[in-house]
């Protein structure tokens, strides 16, 4: 190719849009291997069990391990379990919302104030109860269900906030999905990630006070800080939208300027040819 076929597709090149990796991609942090998983992994029945379980769990997502709920050392066979090691051993029921809530200290506060928390120890549920111990899960409305809510009272109450939840909820995996589309065009989406991502856990947490009036206050706050990053986002999809037409109008100039470029060349060699 000539120099100037080399410029045209170095000119086209730019013109593509954006990048084609991602800006912000962020490893997985699956925890390593560890002598608790080693040793309960070759365990039948009840020592053995919570590996599996915790295998599918967003804390193994998250490089949450055995040892950062239990406890011990996770790097020396003989001294794993010992109390000197920080080993905390299985928690009691009345005991797991201070055990979970050492990482989810503003879900424990709410939980601690509601009716529920009230009834700790005396008939109400505890995190457990809801989101089980190894196979936790991410949190979603579906864990708000008829089966799961009627154990103990009648299912009425739990419908009314259900309700209350589902509409931000919607909003929610309506911008992340968003978010995920952008990024995939090699947009930093990074900032208005991380503020959904504040706001979803903030807003996840409301149910914990298991009081209508409270989730009602909460959503209207939320809804109006995810207004804005929605906002955000249909700034930036209409950017697109016109760097894709100036970029279209401006490769077709391109072609234009480049043939008339070829053209201008050929009648100076021909007439160079002639002289
Ligand atoms: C060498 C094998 C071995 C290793 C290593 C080991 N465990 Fe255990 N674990 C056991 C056995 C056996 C039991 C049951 C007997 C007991 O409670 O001491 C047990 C019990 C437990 C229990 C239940 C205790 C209770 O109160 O019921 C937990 C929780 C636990 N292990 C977590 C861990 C964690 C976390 C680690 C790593 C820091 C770990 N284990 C490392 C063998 C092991
Ligand atoms: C998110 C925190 C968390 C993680 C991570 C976790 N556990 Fe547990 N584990 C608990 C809780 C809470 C209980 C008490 C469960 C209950 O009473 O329902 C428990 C109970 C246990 C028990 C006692 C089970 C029984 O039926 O007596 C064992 C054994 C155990 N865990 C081992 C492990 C091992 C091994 C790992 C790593 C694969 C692990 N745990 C990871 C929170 C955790
Ligand atoms: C050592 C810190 C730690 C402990 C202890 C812990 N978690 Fe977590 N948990 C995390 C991290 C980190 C995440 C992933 C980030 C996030 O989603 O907040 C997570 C995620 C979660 C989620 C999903 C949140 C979402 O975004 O949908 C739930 C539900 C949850 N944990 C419940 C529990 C329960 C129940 C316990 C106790 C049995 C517990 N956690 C103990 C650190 C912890
Ligand atoms: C009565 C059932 C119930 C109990 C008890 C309960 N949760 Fe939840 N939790 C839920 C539901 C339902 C959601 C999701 C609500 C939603 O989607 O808006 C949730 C959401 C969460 C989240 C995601 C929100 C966030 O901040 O990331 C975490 C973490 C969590 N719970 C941890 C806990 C912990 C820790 C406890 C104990 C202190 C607990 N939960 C007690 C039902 C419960
Ligand atoms: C282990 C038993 C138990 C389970 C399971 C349970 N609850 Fe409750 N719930 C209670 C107790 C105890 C109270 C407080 C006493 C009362 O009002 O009956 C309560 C009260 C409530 C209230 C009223 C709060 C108020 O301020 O008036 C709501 C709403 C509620 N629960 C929702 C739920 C939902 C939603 C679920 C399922 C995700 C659920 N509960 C699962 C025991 C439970």
């Amino acid at each position: 190719m000539h120099a100037k076929g080399w410029l045209l597709a170095g000119c086209l090149l730019l013109l593509l849009p954006g990048p084609v990796f991602s800006a912000d991609e962020e490893a997985p942090t699956i925890p390593r291997e560890t002598v608790c998983l080693q040793c309960h992994g070759g365990m039948e029945g009840r020592l053995g069990a919570p590996v599996g379980l915790w295998k599918q769990s967003i804390h193994r997502q998250n490089g949450i391990s055995c040892h950062d709920c239990h406890g011990g050392d996770p790097t020396d066979f003989a001294m794993a379990m010992s109390p000197e090691r920080g080993f905390r051993g299985a928690p009691e029921k009345a005991e797991i919302p201070a055990f979970c809530g050492r990482c989810h200290i503003g879900v424990k506060d709410d939980y601690l104030a509601s009716k529920h928390g009230r009834a700790l120890g005396k008939g109400g549920p505890q995190c457990v109860t809801c989101h089980g111990n190894h196979a936790v899960v991410k949190a979603s409305p579906d864990l708000i269900n008829d089966k799961d809510c009627t154990r103990c009272h009648s299912f009425e109450r739990a419908a009314r906030i259900k309700a209350a939840l589902a509409d931000t909820d919607h909003i929610i995996s309506g911008l992340e999905s968003d978010l995920a589309d952008l990024r995939r065009l090699g947009i930093s989406v990074k900032k208005m990630r991380g503020e959904v991502f504040a706001k979803r856990n903030e807003f996840h947490r409301l149910f914990h006070t298991v009081d209508v009036n409270k989730v009602h206050q909460g959503t209207a706050a939320v809804q109006k800080s995810l207004g804005k990053v929605a906002t955000e986002v249909a700034g930036i999809r209409s950017d697109l939208s016109q760097r894709k037409l100036w970029g279209g109008i401006a490769i077709v100039l391109l072609l234009v300027a480049g043939g008339l470029c070829l053209l201008l060349r050929r009648t100076y060699h021909d007439e160079e040819g002639k002289g």
